[in-house]
């Protein structure tokens, strides 16, 4: 190496802050079971990043695994730039900086909410008046100081996640570890709760790893989303680039609403034609990345329009099947020569079931995976 080089790179790491976490090629083994099979993931500070995926892909493991419950069999875990984990070393958890945050907040009703969060800063030979000093200041933080004296039982739902929070600071984590935090609760107190939890999380502006199954849940709170499918990462991307440019049918189909069709994509002079495998659908697509041969293509259900205008390029003849009225927009169901399209038209949508319609594809808007991305 050159001298000159290495002074570039350390000027260069000079201006960028170390990163809170940095996971590579991790891999976990319960005996025979490969649960994480090589993954690589970088957190920065302040970021709140979200592990998401099917049950069983591999979510808990890996915050475990950063979290020095479970211990890699390959690869490294650095927090805030310093190795914490790797076959040949394991950091104890109390020392990582780290704190989680469970499934159902593990509030203790037999304590008050000042000994709740009190608690993580026992065994760290504090003084009594700093302990009680740093559990009612991380108290205010979420906004719950004059709630100290009260019992666990006597706090409602969001009541109890701002103490699991509060608890989950109150040891100065350089991370906070969030495991399906939600997934207990009903679907409205649920939504109103995430929006709680990420306002709390802005507030204290500490970095978040967050799991969860739930990609609305995801999509509503991730800086950044780390999709996993069966111990691997399928893509890591902004909620708005995974939603917009999945790279593979997993990611296309587990975020949001698709249509998938399977075919094969041509190209004659600028001209590129999709056309699907069975029913011999024809569609004009703009998609440049991908080259002919088979492929998926993909439509979301709000770039598929409805009209009865049969003369715009990729205008299809077709049936409603179905109908939904949901007040601010119809979900409608067409088929198109056997197949089923979910489309989302305007509340104003009124064609009865079994009446004929034209349902034309955006070029733009139909997005072109290889048909071997499939995962
Ligand atoms: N303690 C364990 N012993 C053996 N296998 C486990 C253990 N914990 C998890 N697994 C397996 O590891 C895989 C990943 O599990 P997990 O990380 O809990 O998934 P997720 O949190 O994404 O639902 C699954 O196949 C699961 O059965
Ligand atoms: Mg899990």
């Amino acid at each position: 190496m050159t001298s000159t080089f290495s002074a570039a790179a350390s000027a260069e790491a000079g201006a960028r802050p170390v990163p809170a976490l940095e996971v590579k090629d991790l891999r976990i083994s319960y005996g025979a079971v490969e649960a994480v099979k090589g993954i690589s993931f970088t957190v920065e500070q302040g970021e709140f990043v979200t592990l998401l995926g099917p049950s069983g892909c591999g979510k808990t493991t890996t915050l475990r695994c950063i979290a020095g419950l479970e211990s890699p069999s390959g690869g490294v875990i650095k927090i805030n730039g310093a190795e914490v984990a790797s076959v040949a070393r394991q950091l104890s958890p109390d020392r990582r900086g780290i704190n989680m945050v469970f499934q159902s907040y593990a509030v203790w009703p037999h304590l008050t909410v000042e000994q709740n969060v009190a608690y993580g800063l026992h065994g760290k030979k504090l003084e009594r008046s700093e302990i009680r000093r740093r559990a009612l200041a991380a108290l205010e933080l979420v906004g719950l100081e004059k709630f100290a004296d009260r019992y666990g039982t006597e706090l409602s739902g969001g009541q109890q996640q701002r103490v699991a929070v509060a608890r989950a600071t109150v040891t100065d984590p350089a991370i906070i570890l969030f495991d399906e935090p939600l997934s207990n609760l009903d679907a409205g107190l649920r939504e109103r709760m995430r929006a709680e939890l990420l306002t709390l999380q802005r507030q204290i502006g500490r970095t978040a790893i967050y799991v969860t199954h739930d990609q609305s849940e995801a999509m509503a709170m991730s800086d950044k989303i780390i999709l996993m499918n069966n111990g691997l990462i399928d893509q890591q991307a902004t909620p708005r680039e995974l939603y917009n440019r999945p790279r593979t049918r997993f990611a296309a189909d587990f975020v949001g609403t698709t249509n998938v069709l399977e075919g094969t994509l041509e190209t004659t002079g600028s001209r590129r034609v999709f056309r699907e495998g069975a029913q011999g659908i024809e569609l004009a697509v703009s998609d440049r990345e991908v080259p002919d041969g088979s492929v998926v293509a993909v439509t979301r259900p709000e770039h598929i329009r409805l009209t009865t205008d049969t003369s715009s390029l990729n205008a299809l003849p077709g049936t409603v099947l179905s109908v939904e009225f949901l007040g601010n927009r119809c979900d409608v169901s067409v088929e198109v020569r056997g197949i089923r399209f979910r489309i989302e038209a305007p509340a104003s949508f009124d064609a009865g079931v079994g009446s004929p319609i034209t349902v034309v594809f955006d070029p733009d808007a139909i997005l072109i995976l290889p048909a071997t991305a499939q995962a």
